[in-house]
């Protein structure tokens, strides 16, 4: 059964993507990302949540830092319910009963490949067998009290089978934010860095779509509606407005675009600098995201874009 929780259709269009440590309690400066930390998983992880909430972002996304100790071919640590993302889950609504917690789904973080999937000896990525451990991950974030499961892996049939397994475990209100038209982009080098989960051979390109490729979109959008997907998500969002604009206009569901680490970087160095008026373009950036048809937008700039959209409000 598909159901859609209330929340989905209430939350603001922008969102946080909060980078959470393993081991530190210490927050940790991303190199390649001017302004974004990896958060200590609990003081610095709470701080920032109460900041973006105090100017009306309270929705967010997590993405954990594993140490390459828990890494391992088949990501199993993804499903350990003490495992850095649940313990989070667990921190942030205790304190933030309300907050809206999208969590992302995918083996790269915990898999000793750097892959979203489990690889075969020759580098083939295993669709099926990489299913059924992103199902258990998604239960586990479900128990741990994700509002909204996001798959950002790209194998094919992963919705449905995630949406079965949520249903059968009682997690009929979670929903599924599904990384649609996901493309093989370069722009995620920051992130990567950030996460030290650089695929250790080969590309994501079996797995992830081709940039030059616009009709596939639909093809992916029309098998997650099918499978019962809640949202559909485009990324990485400004090179890509013409897809997001595809989507919008042939889906009656949300569209999300994630705003990813290199493009959030490239406005970043530019503004340092001063090359830019870092604000404006920041602004300009995510309002052309609204203007292409995106209904939510996921940003590392929600905080700063949350603060200016409240100084401009008083
Ligand atoms: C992987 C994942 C990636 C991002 C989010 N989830 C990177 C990748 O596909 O290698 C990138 C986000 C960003 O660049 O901001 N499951």
């Amino acid at each position: 059964m598909m159901v859609r929780v209330v929340v989905l259709f209430a939350i603001a269009y922008m969102f946080g993507s909060y980078l959470t440590s393993h081991t530190g309690e210490e927050d940790a400066p991303i190199g390649a990302m001017p302004g974004c930390y990896r958060l200590g998983w609990r003081h610095g992880l709470l701080e920032e949540v109460s900041k973006a909430r105090d100017v009306g972002v309270n929705s967010i996304v997590l993405f954990p830092k594993v140490p390459d100790a828990l890494k391992t071919p088949t990501g199993d640590e993804a499903y350990n319910e003490n495992g850095l993302v649940p313990r989070a889950i667990r921190l942030l609504k205790d304190k933030y009963p309300d907050l809206v917690i999208y969590t992302d789904v995918a083996l790269d973080p915990y898999s000793s490949d750097g892959h979203d999937g489990i690889c075969r000896e020759d580098g083939v990525i295993m669709n099926d067998e990489t299913v059924y451990q992103l199902c258990k991950q998604a239960v586990a974030q479900a128990r741990a009290g994700a509002d909204v499961i996001s798959p950002s892996d790209m194998m094919d049939g992963r919705v449905g089978a995630i949406r079965e397994a949520l249903d059968d475990e009682g997690f009929q209100h979670v929903s599924i934010m599904s990384y649609t038209a996901k493309y093989a982009s370069a722009f995620y080098g920051p992130f990567r860095e950030a996460l030290d989960s650089n695929p250790r051979f080969g590309d994501k390109k079996t797995y992830q779509m081709n940039p030059a490729n616009y009709r596939e979109a639909l093809v992916e959008a029309s098998a997650d509606e099918a499978e019962g997907a809640d949202m559909l998500l485009v990324k990485p969002a400004l090179p890509y407005l013409d897809v997001i604009r595809l989507l919008r206009d042939n889906s009656s569901l949300p569209i999300a675009a994630y705003q990813v680490s290199g493009e959030y970087s490239m406005i970043k160095a530019a503004g340092v600098l001063k090359m830019i008026d870092e604000e404006r373009v920041m602004m300009e950036s995510l309002m052309c995201l609204r203007r292409a048809g995106a209904d939510v937008i996921l940003t590392y700039f929600a905080l700063q874009a949350g603060r200016c959209l409240c100084g401009e409000k008083r």
